[in-house]
């Protein structure tokens, strides 16, 4: 499907491009007839993953329409050579750091990492007359909200650790800059909780060590790497006691940012979305689909709640549909069955 027929042929800057949902997204722009430069320093991927978004793109090497930097979006350097090379159109910046427990012990990497590197490049986007950016934000910065499902317009509330803060911040950097100079169209993107892989299964979700997110961990215990899933508490006022999220596949969410760069044509100011399905899951539920689906039994064990988690959240997603005509297309069955089968081919994850 071809989305902004008369806008592709532009090229596009995508900061962690050979990230989980930054690959999607490549592959989805390419096939959407873009070019794209990806900025990667590959703290969280691997340099693998190029060769697997080729393949599925059909592109060869030495193919234009796919360019590779390593770097870092805190280098100012590679950053201005990438603008000098390029005619680039807009930015879909990702990279960033994650990991929730990681940032509450190395919480000035995390600064400086996701906000001093955003700034960064907010000031190189500047100097080249670029002002077009995606964001990639998250149902983080809502908090604990008491009215599900949440809408952009809720009350922001702090989050609980250091990653949440950044991406909070950032959104206030955002809006501030919008204000001095609205000559900028930004979009700030509110993922729920993206899971699933491309149906190829050559690009998925692979993280390091100790899977902190439910369905990379699901999928390590189906595989036989880890002996049972830990549920986080059952006493939740929740339908059957266990965390509800609102998953939404890792496909569904990059079409969203094909659609987003519509909004970067013309002049629509600040844009605020919520990425998500509308449909809140349990912790269990995702047990017996994946059980289901896959035809493979996941042993769990209850044990306490984990600091900082909230009982439910769950998107509003109607302003994306109203205001860009998105909305997402795969199920729950879609998204274990594609997490199971990338789990599969990749059973150590990229190598
Ligand atoms: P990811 O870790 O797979 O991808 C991020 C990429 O950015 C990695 O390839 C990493 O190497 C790169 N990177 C990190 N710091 C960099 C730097 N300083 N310079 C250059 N590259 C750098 O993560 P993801 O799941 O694909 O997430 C992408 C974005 O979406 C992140 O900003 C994340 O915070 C945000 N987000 C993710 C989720 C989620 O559950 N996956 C939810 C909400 C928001
Ligand atoms: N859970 C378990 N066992 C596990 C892992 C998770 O029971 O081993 C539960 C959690 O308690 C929660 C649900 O599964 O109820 C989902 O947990 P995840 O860690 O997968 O996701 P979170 O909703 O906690 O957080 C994710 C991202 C954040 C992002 C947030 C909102 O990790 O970065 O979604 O987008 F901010």
């Amino acid at each position: 499907m071809n989305i902004n027929v008369n806008k592709s042929k532009e090229t596009i800057l995508v900061t962690g491009g050979t990230g989980f949902i930054g690959s999607h997204t490549v592959v989805l722009l390419i096939e959407n007839g873009y070019n794209v430069c990806i900025l990667d320093n590959l703290s969280n991927s691997k340099i693998q993953v190029l060769d697997r978004i080729r393949t599925i793109t059909n592109l060869d090497k030495n193919d234009e329409r796919l360019k590779f930097y390593k770097g870092d979006i805190l280098d100012k350097i590679i950053l201005n050579k990438i603008f000098k090379e390029n005619k680039i159109f807009g930015v879909i910046h990702f990279a960033g750091l994650k990991a929730v427990g990681e940032s509450c012990i190395i919480p000035l990497k995390y600064y400086d990492n996701n906000i001093s590197g955003t700034v960064n490049l907010l000031e190189v986007m500047k100097e080249n007359n670029v002002k077009n950016i995606i964001f990639s934000s998250s149902a983080t910065v809502y908090g604990e909200q008491s009215v599900q499902p949440i809408k952009e317009d809720a009350k922001l509330n702090e989050p609980t650790n250091p990653y949440g803060k950044t991406k909070l911040f950032i959104e206030y950097i955002l809006k501030d800059l919008y204000s001095s100079d609205n000559t900028w169209n930004i979009v700030l993107l509110r993922y729920f909780n993206p899971i699933g892989a491309h149906k190829s299964g050559l690009i998925g979700e692979d993280p390091n060590g100790i899977p902190n997110n439910l369905m990379p961990y699901v999928t390590q215990v189906a595989i036989g790497k880890r002996s049972h899933l830990n549920v986080f508490g059952n006493d939740y006022d929740t339908p059957d006691g266990t965390g509800v999220r609102d998953y939404i596949h890792v496909c569904d969410l990059a079409r969203g940012h094909v659609y987003a760069l519509g909004r970067l044509f013309g002049n629509h100011g600040l844009d605020i979305y919520n990425l998500g399905t509308g449909h809140g899951y349990s912790v269990l539920d995702i047990v017996k689909t994946f059980s289901k689906v896959n035809n493979i039994n996941i042993p769990y064990e209850i044990t306490s709640r984990r600091s900082g988690d909230i009982a439910t959240c769950y998107a509003d997603p109607s302003k994306a549909y109203q205001e860009m005509g998105f909305k997402c297309e795969l199920t729950l069955e879609d998204m274990c069955r594609d997490s199971w089968n990338y789990q599969k081919k990749n059973p150590n994850g990229i190598e």
